[in-house]
């Protein structure tokens, strides 16, 4: 039950009739926000006064004699300069619930037109460690899948792996040169992960030695240039100080930029020469970034030997991510990564350039855009593809292969200029009826207000990053069980909750952030039991089962013979409204692709069954009717949370 489509459509009846424009004003009904004003509010009679040159309160008037709702909304008041404010029958709440305690999909719709979705999401460089970063995509993509799927549409879920690119020559010179045959024989990946780290090292020290004279000419520069602003500054007139300084500001911001990369430079280079025998062998490798591409380049040209690695390496870089998977309970329908498209490129390049679409520029084949300064390069002077051609291509087997009504990647914001630039591409060429999106999300940072490393920057990676959620909130299990002697948990169930409490618990985190802003990685704050976090919104659950548990109640026979629901309690009243907005908010986190949408809704909904409990005895209610509704409303939140959890990817426990 959509409670709110209802009012909406309700009051678009009486809205068609009094303005062509109409859909902005149906945006104006909402929730109320203070009980006193009833349930709903709907505060369109202002603008709509303004339009139609009427005042407000008699536009409301006019909206409630004509409005359809009094078989399950008491009369409407107006309040104020015009609020309408809207108040559900109580015994259609009642009944309401009475539906959806009943229903395995609790009241939710299916979706009256599907669409076709493709989602495009975790999408990591294989070969390289993971990091924290695709936690984000991870999560975001798999939460938004599973809640389009719940709704009803269909969904194809693809993970686009970085399987083709630079990473790749890098293990390649890696393996020639630095293999320890023994340990690769034995574990491929974590030689893999350290022949990566490894040349990454000599390749940094040599590009941080390239770098040094330009970083320092170029601070040099911007002092200069600085020191003369300041001296123009001295004499100015009022107008021009203003500009002055204003450039002075970016000039001394442009030199602290160049200073910090100038001093991790440094960093790099002693990192390196701290190390007498590293240091002898960064020397012997001196043209390593140079040869590192000549290998990338040689594995897509087909070199046999390279061709062979890569056929070697793959397997061992998707298994190791595949771990990670499998603990998230994250699986996709397709994984096709960039290497998969390796064959049409020159195709999709040709097709560019025969419909006129791309045009060269500096021997580079390029597609101007409007509305870009920048052209995008698909094809570079030497003849090399890029991350742009394999989208493009991979946008055209996806539109032959599924024909989507909508495409979400869900990716770092970071690339928003790429796929801006793609986007528009794949309209000139003639998929512009699709709808292309750019999912994108915010940086995960440090207690420190940087980008969140992993400990000692990256040896330890996601895996020891989800191994420290679950120790961690194996510890915050432990310490609450304390508390409880009364229950018996045993070493396996205890390690069981712990694991649910701490993956739940970093998903959650990331999921009920707003995904466009950066968010802080802090374990105690995902892990506190209060607040929005996943033990906090557990709890409820695990509650009512221990509630029918000592009742000696058989849920599904208990949902069977309820006979129907009495809101007498102000907090019953408000738990069942609450209860009824789940479609709502199922709803509102697909308008634009926001689980913390449905993660909010969740918080909501167990701050207001913890209102209720503090207030409503259920077991002993004063009387059998009342004892049914609360136990009626105890089944409802445990079921609204478990499926709404399960949406965001994460578990329950059956006791806590
Ligand atoms: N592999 C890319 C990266 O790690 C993300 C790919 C996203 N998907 C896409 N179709 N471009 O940055």
């Amino acid at each position: 039950m959509n409670v709110l489509s209802r009012l909406q459509a309700a009051f678009q009846s009486v809205l068609e009739n009094m303005v062509p424009e109409h859909g902005p004003y149906l945006e104006m009904i909402r929730p109320a926000q203070d009980a006193r004003f009833g349930d709903y509010q709907a505060n369109m009679a202002m603008p709509l006064g303004k339009k139609i040159g009427l005042p407000p309160r008699e536009v409301a008037q006019k909206i409630i004699d004509q409005l359809d709702i009094s078989n399950w909304c008491e009369t409407p008041e107006i309040a104020g300069p015009g609020f309408i404010n809207l108040k559900l029958k109580t015994d259609w709440i009642a009944n309401e619930l009475s539906t959806m305690l009943k229903d395995p999909n609790l009241g939710v719709s299916s979706a009256a037109a599907p669409k076709t979705y493709i989602l495009d999401y975790s999408s990591p460089n294989v070969a390289k460690p993971m990091h924290v970063g695709h936690i984000r995509s991870t999560v975001i993509g798999d939460s938004l899948a599973r809640i389009l799927r719940f709704v009803g549409h269909r969904v194809i879920t693809d993970n686009h792996l970085g399987d083709w690119g630079t990473q790749f020559g890098m293990i390649i010179y890696g393996y020639k040169h630095f293999v320890d045959e023994e340990r690769y024989k034995r574990t491929p990946i974590d030689e893999l992960g350290r022949l990566y780290r490894f040349v990454r090292r000599l390749m940094d020290y040599h590009y941080s030695q390239a770098s040094l004279p330009d970083l320092s000419s170029q601070i040099f520069k911007l002092a200069e240039q600085a020191k003369q602003k300041e001296e123009q500054l001295e004499g100015a007139a009022k107008p021009d100080a203003k500009k002055l300084r204003k450039e002075l500001a970016r000039l001394n911001e442009k030199r602290k930029d160049t200073q910090n990369q100038l001093a991790k430079a440094e960093q790099l280079i002693q990192d390196v020469e701290q190390d007498e025998s590293l240091l002898q062998v960064a020397n012997a490798h001196s043209g390593i970034n140079q040869a590192v591409l000549n290998e990338t380049a040689d594995l897509h040209a087909g070199d046999p030997t390279n061709r062979q690695l890569w056929d070697e390496f793959l397997p061992a870089c998707r298994d190791d991510i595949q771990k990670i998977y499998q603990r998230l309970d994250i699986d996709f329908d397709h994984e096709l990564g960039e290497s998969f498209y390796q064959p049409w490129l020159g195709e999709v390049v040709e097709e560019f350039k025969s419909r006129g679409l791309a045009t060269e520029s500096d021997g580079a084949l390029c597609v101007f855009l409007d509305a870009f300064d920048s052209p995008m390069i698909i094809q570079k002077r030497d003849g090399a593809f890029l991350y742009a051609t394999t989208d493009l291509a991979t946008i055209r087997y996806r539109m032959q292969k599924w024909n989507p009504d909508v495409v979400l990647y869900v990716v770092d914001h970071r690339q928003h200029e790429h796929f801006a630039k793609l986007f528009a591409a794949a309209d000139v060429w003639g998929y512009e009826q699709t709808e292309f999106r750019h999912v994108a999300f915010g940086t995960v940072m440090g207690p420190d207000g940087k980008p969140y490393k992993t400990r000692s920057g990256d040896t330890v990676g996601l895996e020891g990053l989800l191994d420290e959620a679950v120790q961690r909130a194996r510890s915050v299990v432990d310490q609450n069980l304390e508390k409880s002697a009364d229950l018996k948990f045993e070493e396996a169930e205890r390690q069981q909750i712990a694991e649910v409490v701490g993956l739940g618990a970093l998903k959650y985190a990331d999921l009920s952030q707003n995904r466009a802003s950066d968010y802080e990685f802090s374990y105690d704050k995902m892990l506190a039991l209060k607040g929005n976090t996943a033990p906090y919104l557990l709890y409820p659950y695990a509650r009512v089962n221990g509630i029918f548990a000592k009742g000696e109640i058989d849920s599904s026979t208990f949902r069977q013979a309820v006979k129907g629901l009495t809101l007498d309690r102000d907090q019953e009243r408000r738990l069942g409204l609450l209860l009824l907005r789940f479609e709502n908010a199922l709803a509102e986190s697909l308008v634009d692709y926001t689980p913390n949408t449905l993660a909010n809704y969740l918080y909501e909904l167990t701050a207001g069954f913890g209102q209720f409990y503090e207030k409503c005895k259920v077991l002993e209610a004063e009387n059998e009717t009342a004892r049914q509704t609360r136990l009626a409303l105890c089944d409802l939140v445990r079921r609204t949370l478990k499926t709404g959890l399960s949406l965001l990817g994460i578990d329950v426990v059956e006791r806590m």
